[in-house]
């Protein structure tokens, strides 16, 4: 059991490391931030606690919890939808590091939203049914959505 799953960590870490997984330990610009900024950092700050957790499942330095992946990325699939809310046109007011280009885009932004919500959704599925190597493969999937859309639509950190 355990050398099935040292494998699989070996012959998945390479793609987990390319696609920034392990980034979602970044300091976040949160400080200060009110109104819908503030409630938008929040859900995506909850939504960062559960990915890192389950990446710390996924690199082996915690107790691997099919189950819980499968509550967290439901708990992520449906809070995603607010997404669509929390980004009211203009609303870029400190310390949001949000880009303008999300309203010149939106069509694209909110595409990345569904893309999210769908991987989420897949994930949860195959945490039920409990396979450790197709859940960290799609926990990679998913994850991919996260940065992809920060890749286009978020400042690049500045320190
Ligand atoms: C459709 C685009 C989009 C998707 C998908 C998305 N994010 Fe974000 N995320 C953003 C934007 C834009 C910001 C910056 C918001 C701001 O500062 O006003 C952000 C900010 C964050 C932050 C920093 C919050 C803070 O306190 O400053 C974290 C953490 C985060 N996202 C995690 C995630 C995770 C984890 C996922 C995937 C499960 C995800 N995001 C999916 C667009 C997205």
């Amino acid at each position: 059991m355990m050398t099935i799953n040292n494998r699989a960590i070996r012959y998945l870490m390479p793609a987990l490391l390319l696609s920034g997984l392990f980034l979602f330990g970044e300091v976040s610009a949160h400080g200060g931030a009110t109104g819908i900024v503030k409630e938008r950092m929040d859900l995506m700050k909850s939504m960062g606690d559960r990915m890192k957790k389950i990446a710390a499942m996924v690199k082996g330095k915690e107790t691997f919890d099919a189950a819980w992946i499968a509550v967290s990325a439901q708990e992520i699939k449906q809070a995603a939808p607010e997404i669509a809310h929390l980004f009211p046109e203009g609303s870029l007011h400190k310390p949001s590091e949000a880009l303008p280009r999300i309203w010149q885009e939106r069509g694209r932004f909110d595409e990345m939203t569904e893309q999210m919500i769908l991987e989420a959704g897949k994930l949860s599925d195959l945490a039920t049914a409990g396979d450790r190597r197709s859940i960290m493969l799609q926990f990679t999937r998913l994850g991919k959505t996260c940065s992809a859309c920060h890749t286009d639509f978020r400042e690049k950190d500045k320190d």
